[in-house]
């Protein structure tokens, strides 16, 4: 109420102006010196009392306020807490350091499932010859896997029970980045899953990930209900705004900075915790595919590519991905996904609006995917067969 009635005082100092003009002309610089005063009370009085978040925004008529954020320039909407003021300095800093390529820099391969990986063979293919620039992390949520690739054997991370949905998805994905970072030469991280393929020989997709600064972290905007007006709740706030709420599949490729952040994240990754619970009325946010699109649309947006190179097709429309057999295994479907070089999103709502962007590599159009799912275990021999054809090209 104090501000209210300070902000009227200011009003009514403008209102004695126009009785300034009957007096003798003044000075034109004078003129301006009281302009620009009163401008500057005004916007000052705007800035310090600025309503905070919607519930001071109800003290005020809701004509104040639209005033007054109409009249404000594009200053922070609100104060940070001390936690974010901590988490930000720390993210700048992560993110503004120099990248410096140690002499091997490797990816790490992490594999997320629930058991034996079914494509272990055709990895056992795609890795050889290419020991030192790369390391496999196998995270087994269920039973404990049996290798036949020696690029396997002994690279079972300790795991925990994963839950389609639930955090513990997000906290799998985060255990495989801890222990990846642990060897400093791991220079880009990639999440796939037991049902991935790779597209490429190993050299390209190397250079595809290393040779860029951008993570690629499937992200866009979805207003409809399986997005942000059926997934996001106010809890989540002030930390996580409506307008920052974002959706997009899993598969993600990071930069070691990016994992670095997302490592130091627990801000946001808190807010996801505590308020993403499937099941649970008002709670309905499956973590996997919000926490990190939003995460980086606040920290970092800039810094991902917005499609995950790893091809899915959603095409019939169904709960689940097209899950791929071994009759549909052809050259013709392999040259069909690598040939893409658009991302395509479709919002939820009724409008299905269609979002399409170039997959831009350094500025350069090229192909959106690196690897595919969903592949069924008997898809393995078809694809071994074809494997050295698809791959040189
Ligand atoms: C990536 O960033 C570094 C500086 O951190 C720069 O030297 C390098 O040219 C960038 N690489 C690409 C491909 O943009
Ligand atoms: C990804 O989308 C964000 C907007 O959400 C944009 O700021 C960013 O530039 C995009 N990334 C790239 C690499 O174009
Ligand atoms: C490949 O793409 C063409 C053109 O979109 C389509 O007609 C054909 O059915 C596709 N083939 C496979 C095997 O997906
Ligand atoms: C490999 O690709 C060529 C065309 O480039 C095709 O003629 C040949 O049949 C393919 N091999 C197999 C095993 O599919």
């Amino acid at each position: 109420m104090k501000t209210a009635k300070f902000c009227r005082l200011s009003t009514g100092d403008m209102q004695i102006l126009p009785g300034s003009r009957y007096r003798p002309p003044m000075k034109k610089p004078m003129w301006i010196v009281v302009l620009v005063s009163v401008v500057a009370v005004f916007l000052t009085c705007a800035y310090l009392f600025r309503p905070q978040n919607s519930t001071d925004c109800n003290m005020f008529s809701s004509r104040g306020c639209n005033t007054f954020s109409d009249w404000l320039p594009p200053i922070p909407s609100r104060d940070y807490t001390d936690e974010e003021i901590a988490a930000h300095v720390v993210f700048r800093d992560i993110l503004n350091s120099p990248v410096v390529m140690p002499p091997n820099p490797k990816v790490a391969f992490m594999f997320l499932t629930p058991g034996s990986l079914p494509f272990e063979k055709l990895w056992d293919n795609f890795f050889q010859g290419h020991e030192g620039k790369f390391s496999v992390y196998v995270h087994a949520s269920q039973t404990k896997p049996v290798h036949v690739s020696r690029y396997f054997v002994n690279r079972d991370i300790r795991s925990d029970q994963v839950i389609w949905g639930k955090m513990s998805m997000v906290e799998a994905e985060r255990r495989l980045l801890a222990n990846a970072l642990q060897d400093p030469n791991n220079q880009h991280f990639v999440l796939l899953s037991d049902s991935c393929v790779p597209l490429y020989n190993f050299d390209y997709i190397f250079d595809y990930l290393m040779y860029t600064n951008i993570s690629f972290v499937d992200c866009f905007w979805d207003p409809g209900p399986v997005g942000n007006s059926g997934r996001y709740s106010e809890h989540m706030l002030p930390e996580v705004e409506l307008k920052d709420f974002r959706k997009g599949a899993q598969w993600f490729s990071l930069k070691r900075k990016h994992a670095l952040i997302v490592m130091a994240d627990h801000v946001y990754y808190s807010k996801f915790q505590a308020h993403c619970e499937p099941g649970v009325d008002g709670k309905n946010c499956i973590p996997d595919e919000h926490y990190l699109p939003t995460f980086f649309t606040i920290v970092d947006p800039g810094g991902i590519a917005n499609w995950s190179v790893t091809h899915v097709d959603w095409s019939e429309q169904k709960w689940h991905p097209k899950s791929y057999r071994a009759q549909d295994i052809t050259y013709e479907l392999l040259k069909n996904i690598t040939s893409i070089d658009e991302s395509v999103h479709v919002t939820s709502d009724e409008k299905k609006e269609v979002q399409i962007w170039p997959c831009l590599w350094n500025g350069i159009q090229k192909p959106c995917y690196l690897f595919a799912r969903k592949f069924s275990p008997d898809t393995e021999d078809n694809l071994l067969k074809l494997f050295s054809n698809y791959t040189s090209a």
